[in-house]
């Protein structure tokens, strides 16, 4: 395999600008078409139906992706979910009870923390499913079940493609919960399924924002500190948004649910502070669009990304807006990937930073 950035600038906007097309094939593999129902590659040595608990771990983005996944599996199939970063998770000596379910995703299968949350779990008797962009890796090996995602190498240290595909198999993963455990009808398993069939067209439009985030990036980069905020599951967004931002344009951000801003962060709003609030049309949304008139009560500058009709309605004074399709809102986190990840990425862009292979960091961190 010889990598090729094609005619991208970096391997990070190439893979960005994949992603309708490698999120679609990963969802052809897990989708049955004709019968608009989910179908999953391998059989699984489990039921989901007799599962009590789930347990996930990963690391950086992976783990932002399984924290997205908690909602998901929690809503549509009523499975209560304990996830954790693997570095603590490893260590935890957390209590199972034999024959549930333990979920390790990772895109290069070889993360050593994740690893050896796995094989903890094998310890505690535990199915292992795993999640993973390498079939060959050894997380892959270890596991029970590999549920592998189509996205392709991915070269970028900061992980793009990668993510947007694991949310997708997630999302599969939860509708067939869904289906198994009951809290799914047939018709609501195919409406769900032509939500997740339409995530790769809703992504190419969100990527036609990309020249008003380019104008935005100049005014992120010349910020110190960034807030990302987001509620239900654009709050695991938010921290993703942070992450990516941080880790190629080394400007401090962080991500904050919604609803805890009062609890601090409100503290440190001014001027000089970009807010980037996601606000997906979710049962949430009206929340976070009060949080949002409380960040501008104070000043704060917001950039705000959701609907644009939506966002229009509720009329709220923000600096700038990046208008997103209407969706689905259980697509929602996939789909808002995209203007994350421009954002981070054309800020870096920006400012000068060697935005494939950021100082300090690995692409897989396979010693501890
Ligand atoms: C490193 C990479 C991240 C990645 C994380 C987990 O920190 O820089 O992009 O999300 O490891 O890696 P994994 O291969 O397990 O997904």
């Amino acid at each position: 395999f010889i990598a090729d950035k094609g005619n991208h600038r970096h391997f990070m906007a190439k893979e960005i600008h994949e992603q309708p097309e490698v999120v679609g094939r990963t969802i052809a593999h897990y989708v049955d078409l004709a019968t608009g129902r989910v179908k999953l590659p391998t059989a699984l040595p489990f039921d989901f139906a007799k599962l009590r608990r789930l347990v996930i771990s990963s690391c950086g983005t992976a783990y932002y992706a399984g924290l997205v996944a908690k909602y998901w599996f929690e809503r549509l199939a009523r499975l209560a979910v304990d996830i954790d970063v693997a570095s603590e998770f490893r260590y935890r000596e957390m209590p199972l009870d034999e024959g549930e379910l333990a979920l390790f995703i990772s895109q290069s299968g070889e993360t050593a923390d994740t690893l050896a949350s796995l094989r903890y779990a094998k310890g505690e008797k535990q199915h292992i499913l795993s999640i993973v962009n390498v079939p060959t890796s050894t997380i892959a090996r270890e596991s029970d079940v590999v549920m592998p995602t189509l996205a392709g190498p991915e070269i970028g240290v900061a992980s793009t493609k990668a993510f947007t595909c694991q949310l997708a198999v997630l999302l599969a993963l939860a509708i067939a919960a869904g289906r198994a455990r009951g809290t799914l009808s047939e018709a609501e398993e195919q409406r769900l399924v032509a939500s997740l069939v339409a995530v790769p067209g809703a992504m190419a439009d969100s990527l036609s924002s990309e020249r008003e985030i380019e104008h935005l990036a100049r005014e992120l980069a010349k910020a110190r500190d960034v807030l990302y905020l987001g509620r239900g599951p654009a709050f695991p967004l938010a921290l993703e948004g942070a992450l990516k931002l941080k880790e190629i344009s080394y400007i401090h951000a962080e991500g904050y649910a919604a609803g805890e801003l009062k609890h601090g962060p409100i503290a440190l709003i001014d001027e000089a502070m970009p807010v980037i609030v996601l606000a997906p049309h979710d049962a949430v949304f009206d929340k976070t669009v009060s949080n949002v008139q409380e960040v501008a009560a104070r000043g704060g500058k917001i950039i705000l990304i959701g609907e644009e009709r939506a966002v229009e309605e509720a009329g709220v004074a923000t600096f700038a807006a990046i208008g997103m399709p209407a969706l689905d809102p259980v697509i929602a986190p996939i789909v808002y990937a995209v203007p994350v990840q421009l954002l981070a990425y054309h800020t870096a862009v920006v400012m000068g930073k060697d935005v494939d292979q950021p100082r300090n960091l690995a692409k897989s961190v396979t010693v501890e």
